[in-house]
Order: structure tokens, then sequence, then C-alpha cells
């Protein structure tokens, strides 16, 4: 049976069919964390132990390797993930603004917890979305900035994760 939490049976795969490519297993280490970002849309920390464990490898390598892309992110420990985007687009339909309503109604900062844990804001690069622009995801659902008429529609929006 498998012992892993993150490490599920269909990443497992993903990782032999690696292993049978490449004759060093530390070459594995950057596609899996893209199958484990595809599937959690962040990097738990307990993945990159379970991760070090299955193909031997210290767990510092894979945290430097986390640390130094970008594009895989740690989770944070807030019960809910707030991502605002800020590219131009987005920033003509004035993100700013759906940004500190967002700040007062959760009292998270940019990068920070809420004091109570319930929300982690990030501002992020395009999230594809400009159509819809200023566009902004809780968790892995995605909103239309434009369609919110006010702080009291934002508050409704946000109560739905409490
Ligand atoms: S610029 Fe904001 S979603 Fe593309």
């Amino acid at each position: 049976m498998n012992r892993y939490r993150y490490l599920t049976e269909d990443i497992i795969e993903k990782i032999e069919e690696c292993r049978k490519k490449f004759p060093y297993r530390e070459q594995c280490i950057i596609p899996t964390l893209h199958h484990i970002l595809e599937k959690y849309r962040d990097i738990p920390g307990e993945a990159v132990f379970e991760l070090a464990d299955y193909l031997q490898v210290p767990p510092a390598d894979i945290e430097g390797i986390v640390s130094f892309y970008d594009m895989f992110r740690y989770r944070k420990n807030a019960k809910n993930h707030i991502r605002i985007c800020r590219n131009l687009p987005c920033h003509l339909a004035n993100y700013q603004s759906l940004l500190e309503d967002i700040k007062k109604l959760t009292g998270a900062e940019v990068g920070k917890n809420s004091p109570d844990g319930m929300w982690y804001i990030e501002l992020v690069e395009c999230i594809g979305s400009c159509g819809i622009a200023p566009a902004f995801l809780i968790n892995n659902d995605l909103y239309d900035g434009s369609k919110i008429k006010d702080i009291q529609q934002l508050k409704q929006i946000l109560d739905r994760y409490l």
C-alpha cells in the first residue's frame, strides 16, 4: 500500500516513467514537481519530504529547487489562497481597488496570512483570463472582478469560503 499522502499512485507512476528515461534519479525532481503542482496547484511542504524519501535524495536538494523557481510555490498555511492578477489588462481594470477591498475584508496583507489564518493573498502574473479583468482566483475558483459591484458583493463571495 502507498504510504505517502501526496505522492499518490498516479504521481508515483509518473516518477517511474521518468526513472526509465533518465539515468539519474535527481533528473526526475523537476518533472515530478510539475506533476505535484498540476495536481495540488502548489507544493505542499510534506510532498517535498515524500519525494525526497521516494527518490532517496536529500530534502534540501528539492527545497532548493522549489525556492529557486518562481513557478513552484510552497503551500501557504492559510485556509484560503487568493491570487490576484496584476498584469497590464488587470492593472488597467484597477485590480488595486479590488485588492484594497479584499485586504479590508480579510485582514490579510499581500504575502502574509490574515491573523485568523483564513486568508493568504498573492499578486500573480497573468492567469490567462484577461477578458474578465481584473481577474482573481480564490483557491481554484476563478472570478471576474468587473462583475463585482461593491464591497458587500465581494464579502458574500468571501463568506462562501469560511
Ligand atoms: S492580465 Fe490579468 S488575467 Fe491576464
